[in-house]
């Protein structure tokens, strides 16, 4: 019997390469082992865009088109929309009484992110739940691992404590989950900061290929390197950042030595980058335009996630409402 792997990615911006390289990358070679479960959480996304909930739906097939783009493969993995399964609101609900409030409150995401949001009111009981709702993402499937970054790991958990809490009330019906900690480097974006949508300054996976080169040949570069004629110290520039995840050693060690000596320009160095970035994404390119071709390859890959998930969701329900002992 393989190993459950579960995951999901909310659906609050556009997928860029940061996330990619960071997470996906790491999905599609999962699934060789496992036995794989990835999901839309869009009741997660409503709990902060709860006011402004006009670009979920784009962001949702965004995520799906790009998944299967990227290597997800629906034969092999059950690929989904949170809330076309509602299995996850009643376990949601059943796991909510036994959930101290203190233990939701002391989950640093929460004050954090109510701190990073302040333009949204986060005050909400829906807010205080999120990583509840993620533990009924997880234990509905009873998920060995969670691949996640570590951001994700005081979720991960609550999810292990509610599942210890559960199994002592009621018997043991889930098996205690583990972190796979997705180790990566953060991708940096085209500023020098960390790539994030927040701070515009992403290369979309939907981004056409004019757009990506456009985006590399107008980033920043060292500062200091006014002239063509001036060394640079790579160091220093975000295109030295990229190369390390997208270029190879020999051409890292090459661009960052025809920048000390000015031998090379900025010009030179982005044209590697952009090639290389281009030979990652082209594959996902051309599927994004075959799937864009046929969008009743993607209606059924996600009616049929959202069946198979149902299946298995609904059976842990049962299981757990006899663990209840409620009337049935
Ligand atoms: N909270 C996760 C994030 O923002 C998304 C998520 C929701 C998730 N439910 C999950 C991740 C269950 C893993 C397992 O990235």
């Amino acid at each position: 019997m393989k190993k459950r792997v579960l995951s999901g990615m909310q659906p609050s911006g556009r997928l860029h390469i940061g996330n990619l390289v960071g997470a996906l990358q790491n999905w599609v070679r999962l699934q060789d082992e496992y036995e794989c479960y990835y999901f839309v959480a869009d009741w997660h996304a409503l709990t902060s865009q709860y006011a402004d909930t006009s670009m979920i739906r784009d962001y949702v097939e965004d995520l799906i088109m790009n998944w299967l783009s990227a290597g997800l493969d629906p034969e092999r993995s059950t690929i989904f929309i949170q809330s076309h399964v509602p299995e996850h609101a009643v376990l949601h609900v059943l796991l909510s009484m036994i959930t101290p409030l203190g233990w939701l409150e002391r989950v640093p995401t929460y004050k954090e992110k109510q701190f990073e949001m302040k333009d949204k009111d986060l005050n909400t009981y829906g807010f205080l739940g999120y990583p509840l709702l993620q533990s009924a993402d997880i234990l509905i499937y009873k998920a060995n691992y969670v691949p996640v970054g570590i951001d994700q790991v005081s979720h991960l958990e609550l999810t292990r404590e509610i599942c210890r809490r559960f199994n002592n009330f009621y018997g043991r019906v889930f098996p205690e989950p583990e972190a796979l900690l997705t180790e990566f480097p953060k991708v940096t974006g085209l500023d020098g900061r960390k790539m994030s949508k927040s701070y515009n300054n992403c290369i979309y996976l939907s981004d056409p290929p004019e757009v990506v080169e456009q985006k590399i040949r107008t980033m920043t570069t060292d500062p200091q390197r006014i002239r063509r004629t001036d060394p640079g110290e790579p160091e220093k520039s975000p295109v030295f950042q990229l190369h390390k995840i997208f270029s190879s050693k020999a051409e890292q060690d090459e661009v960052a030595e025809g920048c000390r000596t000015a031998r090379i320009g900025c010009i030179d160095c982005k044209k590697v980058l952009i090639k290389n970035i281009f030979r990652v994404l082209e594959p996902i390119w051309q599927k994004r335009n075959s799937l864009k071709e046929r969008p009743e390859v993607l209606r059924e890959v996600i009616s049929s996630g959202a069946e198979r998930a149902r299946r298995v969701a609904s059976e842990t329900i049962d299981e757990v409402v006899r663990a209840i002992r409620l009337y049935t």
